[in-house]
């Protein structure tokens, strides 16, 4: 079976495999990446709506995009239907091709502040918010959804097709509730009974660890699109082995020294955003994703820990990497 790419509304998704919202690392260049690897649409972290009302500085940092990683969604949340909307236009405005609304988030402060997964039990707010988005920009907005807050019932539905009423052109589902956090298992049997019930594409999400279990996710569900978060943390390469498995074709696990170089383009991509002091302390957390696994993992943390340029960065990763290469069952052990 081939799979193509799928519209929401005029902009094209092709191929059908989505980099999630990744707070602290879906910025434009681990967005870029991903896209060179193969990703067919990029979402940003998640962006709140009333920082950016009220001007802050590091909120509106995250609007930040690049013509070459498009089509980018912008990912915004809040609660407030005029700040949403605001919201809405500003990322239209910046770039993005899609306008995307967090419906799931349940850390405590985003929850309390009555967004993200809160909403999923406040269904005419989630609705009002949408249709405020929807109504303010012409590019197209789409939602992003938990499974529920504390259990799955006929509400979670009802709320999935309200919000397309309200002018949601695409759904993504992480098939969890809000209370599971990341335990148990993505219930996929969920995203083939919301692909079932509304008339538009839907993008199945939760536990999509390989090439293999996404071209499973589209047979399973039906979905449109596959969407990829913790397996893409450190590993960009997860959107070459989906699209090769798209086309029933399997791709070889990177090398350490693959996983080293990509890390270091992040890294100088970053550079050019926020400089080289910041830009490396940034990398610290993502160097511990594309090193995990490596026999010296715990050892390049740490150096990273040190490393105040970009010249010391390289110089432990390609140690590290070099390593990882000479150690038996060394660079595909990171079991990506
Ligand atoms: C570090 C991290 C940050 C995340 N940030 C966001 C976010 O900003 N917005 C969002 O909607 N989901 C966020 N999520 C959830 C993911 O987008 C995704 O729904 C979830 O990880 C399940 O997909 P997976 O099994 O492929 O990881 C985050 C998840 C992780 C692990």
């Amino acid at each position: 079976m081939s799979y193509q790419g799928f519209r929401i509304g005029s902009v094209l998704v092709d191929p059908p495999i989505v980099l999630a919202p990744l707070a602290g690392t879906s910025c434009a260049p681990f967005r870029l990446l991903c896209r060179r690897a193969g990703a067919g649409l990029v979402v940003s972290e998640m962006i709140s709506a009333t920082g950016l009302r009220h001007g802050n500085r590091k909120t509106a940092a995250l609007l930040e995009n690049w013509p070459q990683e498009q089509p980018v969604a912008m990912q915004f949340f809040g609660s407030d239907p005029d700040e949403l909307a605001l919201a809405a236009q500003t990322g239209a405005r910046v770039g993005a091709a899609i306008i995307d609304f967090n419906l799931g988030c349940p850390v405590p402060k985003v929850r309390k502040s009555g967004a993200g997964a809160a909403l999923l039990v406040q269904p005419d707010k989630a609705v009002a918010a949408v249709r405020a988005m929807a109504d303010a920009t012409s590019v197209p907005v789409t939602a992003k959804l938990r499974a529920g807050y504390n259990e799955v019932d006929a509400a979670f539905f009802e709320l999935a097709e309200r919000l397309v009423e309200a002018g949601a052109q695409a759904l993504t589902l992480h098939a969890r509730t809000a209370a599971q956090g990341f335990r148990g298992e993505a219930d996929w049997r969920l995203i083939r009974r919301l692909k079932e019930m509304v008339p538009v594409p839907v993008i199945g999400n939760g536990d999509v660890r390989s090439g293999a279990s996404a071209v499973r996710m589209l047979e399973e569900t039906g979905c449109d699109g596959v969407m990829i978060g913790r397996a893409a943390l450190g590993n960009p390469f997860i959107f070459a082995e989906a699209v090769a498995a798209l086309g029933g074709r399997a791709r070889r696990a990177p090398t350490a020294k693959e996983k080293a170089a990509a890390a270091l383009c992040h890294a100088q991509m970053l550079c050019l955003l926020m400089g080289e002091e910041r830009a490396v302390r940034e990398m610290r957390a993502q160097v511990a994703w594309y090193v995990r696994g490596w026999h010296s993992a715990a050892a390049i943390r740490r150096e990273a820990q040190e490393a105040r340029t970009l010249g010391e960065l390289a110089e432990i990763l390609l140690t590290g990497a070099g390593a990882a290469e000479l150690t038996p069952g060394g660079p595909g052990a990171e079991g990506s």
